[in-house]
């Protein structure tokens, strides 16, 4: 006889690990893996953030984030989440874009910038790419983002012309 079986909904590939505790004023901040509980609270964070942080994070205009969630729900994509009180206040996502190197990205709320929470979420992210077996990262962004350019180089990464004149390729080679 057939038995019906629901397919298995596979968790988030970081889901459980625990990166790091950063304490700021407001709190104690944890730096984690996403899971696929975080789905809502991703959207929310996303939809919250004002339209120049969404131009220098994504540098075009998102109007459906819950499409670009599911895509890193869904796709495998490594995901940090900076968390205060329950409510994820940064993220930072590294998803596959050839074999064995990943495309990322980080974006912290406004309020919480310029305390290392933006270098800890990516210094965590790069720690697991590493364990993960991916062999290199690619950022993009613009050529005057100084937060992000001082994070990169602290990582260790060469920053290259972008596709876009505007633009700039960060890279980091994750092979010793
Ligand atoms: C990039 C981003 C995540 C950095 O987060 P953050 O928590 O402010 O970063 P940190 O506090 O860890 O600081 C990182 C570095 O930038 C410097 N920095 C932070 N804010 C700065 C500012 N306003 N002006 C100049 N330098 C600044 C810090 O001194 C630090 O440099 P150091 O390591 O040499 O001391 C945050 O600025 C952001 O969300 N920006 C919008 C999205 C974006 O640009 N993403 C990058 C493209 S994917």
């Amino acid at each position: 006889m057939l038995e019906s079986s629901t397919p298995a909904v596979r968790e988030m590939p970081l889901c459980g690990v625990k990166f790091r505790e950063l304490h700021v004023d407001e709190g104690l901040v944890v730096i984690r893996g996403a899971c696929r509980d975080d789905r809502d609270r991703l959207i929310k964070f996303y939809e919250s953030l004002d339209s120049e942080t969404v131009y220098e994070r994504f540098y075009h205009v998102v109007k459906d984030f819950s499409s670009y969630v599911d895509s890193l729900v869904e796709g495998g994509a490594l995901v940090v989440v900076a968390e205060l009180n329950g409510v994820i206040i940064g993220v930072a996502e590294a998803m596959a874009c050839r074999e064995d190197y990943a495309e990322v990205g980080v974006v912290l709320a406004r309020e919480f910038r310029g305390r290392g929470l933006g270098t800890a979420l990516c210094s965590s992210l790069g720690s697991a790419c590493r364990v993960a077996g991916i062999k290199g990262l690619v950022a993009y962004a613009r050529r005057y983002n100084v937060p992000v350019l001082n994070i990169a180089r602290r990582l260790g990464a060469t920053i290259k012309r972008g596709p876009e004149p505007d633009l700039v390729a960060i890279e980091v080679c994750l092979e010793d």
